[in-house]
């Protein structure tokens, strides 16, 4: 199978790389995805293949006064590692200071700074892709974590706000100038946010540009997207987001379709159980739904059958209805 290959180091279009002490040996990274990466679901990515794994972005505000909801945006597992800690903010000297406490706190191997969010609430209070129309600020940020921190620091970026603004190339100069170790680029304008095609040129500019890792981003679907974005634009390593979410496996080198049915059965429960293990068997089961829909989009799953489980409450049942639609079965 061509995927196998190409994640098994027989592969002229990639090349080991490092990020800090992180070595990237493998050339598909799992996407950070608020709601989607939690713990559970990037010990998956990590076991199929991901090299790294990346935390849904983190609030600086939420790490400086420390509000409820923090622990489960950080929490990760030592076997998780490598682990990048993805964060967010408008405010330069409060996204560092958030740092610095994280470092001492969690030591994260990495910390990636979010300048791609496209989200109203986000991006409109001047943080996630709203940093990129102050170029000073994202000097400052980057600056400042690198003066002040031991652990390495990456920036996930867009082309720019709106087409009138493309700066990608203005942007990444900075990064790596300011001592960033690693760009991530999606091809996409903030004002795309998700419509449109991804201009994976802009991936290959950017790095014939810079001389740090550049790493691409935008609708890689299957491992022939993959190839295709390392061959047509010369990155280092490709993202996968969206399309990981139903095939986690694209990270072993599997297209959907072609997943061996006991690797996909196996995964599947097991990704179950890590939810279980971590959230308990109500919520475990009840997060999990999403992924289940997803998965079981690979059966001929029934309309009422789907309904069934996907209204199914009590986690014992859950679970039995998940194995029985997942080995085939009708409920
Ligand atoms: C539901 C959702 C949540 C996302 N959350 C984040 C996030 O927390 N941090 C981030 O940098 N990007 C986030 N993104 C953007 C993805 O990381 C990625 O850049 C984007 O989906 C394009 O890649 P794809 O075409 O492979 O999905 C999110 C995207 C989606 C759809």
């Amino acid at each position: 199978m061509a995927g196998l290959h190409f994640l098994n180091g027989d592969n002229a279009l990639f090349r080991p790389f490092f990020i800090g002490k992180i070595c990237i040996d493998r050339p598909l990274i799992q996407a950070p995805l608020d709601g989607w990466t939690n713990e559970p679901f990037r010990r998956i990515t990590r076991e199929l293949g991901s090299p790294v794994s990346i935390t849904e972005f983190i609030n600086g505000l939420d790490v400086v006064h420390k509000t409820p909801n923090l622990p489960q945006r950080i929490a990760f597992s030592e076997e998780e590692r490598p682990i990048i800690f993805q964060l967010f903010d408008d405010v330069p000297e409060r996204l560092i200071e958030s740092a610095c406490i994280l470092e001492e706190r969690c030591h994260p191997d990495a910390f990636d700074v979010n300048m791609g969010c496209s989200a109203r609430q986000v991006a409109n209070r001047g943080a996630g892709a709203g940093l990129l129309r102050f170029p000073e600020k994202i000097r400052e940020i980057i600056s400042g974590m690198t003066s002040r921190l031991s652990t390495p620091v990456t920036a996930k970026i867009r082309l720019g706000w709106d087409s009138d603004s493309i700066n990608y190339l203005e942007v990444g100069k900075i990064a790596e100038d300011c001592g960033a170790a690693m760009i991530t680029l999606h091809a996409r304008t903030r004002k795309q946010e998700y419509t449109g095609q991804s201009d994976w040129s802009a991936i290959r500019t950017l790095k014939a540009a810079l001389s740090i890792p550049v790493v691409g981003n935008g609708d890689v679907e299957t491992i022939d997207d993959a190839q295709r974005m390392l061959r047509e634009t010369g990155c280092d390593a490709v993202m996968v987001g969206r399309a990981m979410l139903r095939n986690p496996w694209i990270f072993a080198g599997y297209d959907f379709d072609d997943v061996p049915m006991d690797l996909f059965q196996d995964v599947c429960r097991k990704h179950l159980q890590y939810n279980i293990d971590y959230y308990g068997e109500q919520w475990g089961c009840a997060t999990f739904r999403k992924f289940a829909k997803r998965y079981l989009s690979r059966m001929e799953v029934s309309k009422e059958d789907m309904r069934q489980l996907m209204t199914m409450d009590d986690p014992d049942t859950f679970r039995r209805y998940f194995d029985i639609l997942l080995s085939g079965g009708t409920l």
